[in-house]
């Protein structure tokens, strides 16, 4: 067997999880906790940099994302699951770290730039929010991670978490922090159920880990499909039709998804029968998650003291890190 590994990886406490979560990084978390060491952050710390008016709606998600973690199976006896802000070596990484990097660097971050645009900031960014890619550099290191699986638009955070450790290294002459490398999804991003780009919370166009049958049967009933595919007899376009997509990624059966791919491409398949054989499919994967989650949510309380015991563990991991840290940049001054 090979050498367990490292693993960080971490989710903002704004809104409950979705499939597009699920499909990409929730699913290679269940499968790493059996060959390695892991450790799940709920990011509430980073989700203040632009929620500062809001803690309110942290406080309440950092419940709702842990019970989307237990009820998609990851498992507190094999993963720490803990709360950023609870780990103090984590804000005193970062401020380390800042020195390392130019403002110039972050500035130019293609994810931050990104979430500027969306989110309409222009000139009236947080400061706290442009630094956020180097806490979360800070949560990687602290860890001595080497893998992240995350979303395909965190790499370039993985990029500044190499950067940063090799620099930090290379300064103080040490090899104490560890390179990390991201794990992404084989499967494609899911696309929204309106065809859009991205699942996403502020786009309204998510299917949640905790919808309702109903909701879900409602949601992909209105999913968007080929708009060229008019009537049934109609060829019509499997790439980049969002129904395939979701169908790659939680269909059981790939020989009758291949068959369907071709039949709707030569025309005859109507959209109707491919959303209904994707409903099966999405409610055979989603029933156990709703019923794993429904009987969690039953005791908040035990959900609580598990985020309580993990952030222990996290914390004193975290400090052994930065007592190391601070070793290499010799400012450990008492010692
Ligand atoms: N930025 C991630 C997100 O938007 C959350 C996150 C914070 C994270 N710290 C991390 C992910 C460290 C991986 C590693 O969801």
């Amino acid at each position: 067997m090979s050498q367990k590994k490292i693993i960080l990886t971490g989710d903002r406490p704004t809104g409950k999880l979705h499939l597009g979560h699920y499909v990409g990084s929730l699913a290679a978390r269940v499968h790493l906790q059996d060959l390695h060491r892991q450790f799940v952050m709920i990011a509430d710390a980073q989700a203040l940099t632009d929620h500062a008016d809001d803690p309110g709606l942290i406080r309440t998600h950092i419940l709702e994302v842990a019970l989307d973690y237990l009820a998609v199976g990851i498992d507190p006896k094999k993963t720490t699951i803990f709360i950023q802000s609870l780990v103090p070596a984590l804000p005193e990484l970062t401020l380390y770290y800042l020195n390392l990097v130019t403002w110039n660097r972050l500035k130019h971050n293609p994810t931050v730039k990104a979430e500027i645009q969306q989110k309409g900031f222009g000139e009236e960014v947080p400061a706290g929010f442009m630094i956020y890619p180097i806490s979360q550099v800070a949560d990687i290191t602290a860890f001595k991670a080497s893998l992240v699986p995350v979303g395909d638009d965190q790499i370039p955070m993985i990029e500044q978490a190499v950067d940063i450790v090799r620099k930090f290294n290379r300064l103080y002459k040490t090899d104490v922090l560890v390179e990390p490398q991201a794990v992404t999804s084989p499967v494609a991003r899911l696309p929204g159920i309106d065809g859009k780009a991205k699942m996403s919370k502020s786009l309204g166009n998510a299917i949640y880990l905790s919808d309702s049958a109903d909701v879900v049967a409602k949601k992909v009933k209105g999913m968007y499909t080929d708009p060229g595919h008019l009537k049934v007899e109609d060829p019509g376009k499997v790439e980049g039709n969002p129904v395939f997509t979701y169908l790659d990624a939680f269909g059981k059966d790939k020989a009758k998804i291949d068959d369907m791919k071709a039949h709707y491409a030569r025309g005859g398949l109507g959209d109707s029968v491919v959303k209904k054989y994707l409903l099966d499919e999405l409610q055979a994967f989603l029933d156990p998650v709703r019923r794993k989650r429904e009987e969690w949510a039953k005791d908040p309380a035990a959900v609580m003291q598990i985020l309580k015991q993990g952030t222990e563990v996290a914390s004193r991991a975290a400090a052994e890190t930065l007592a190391e840290v601070r070793a290499a940049m010799g400012i450990n001054y008492f010692s």
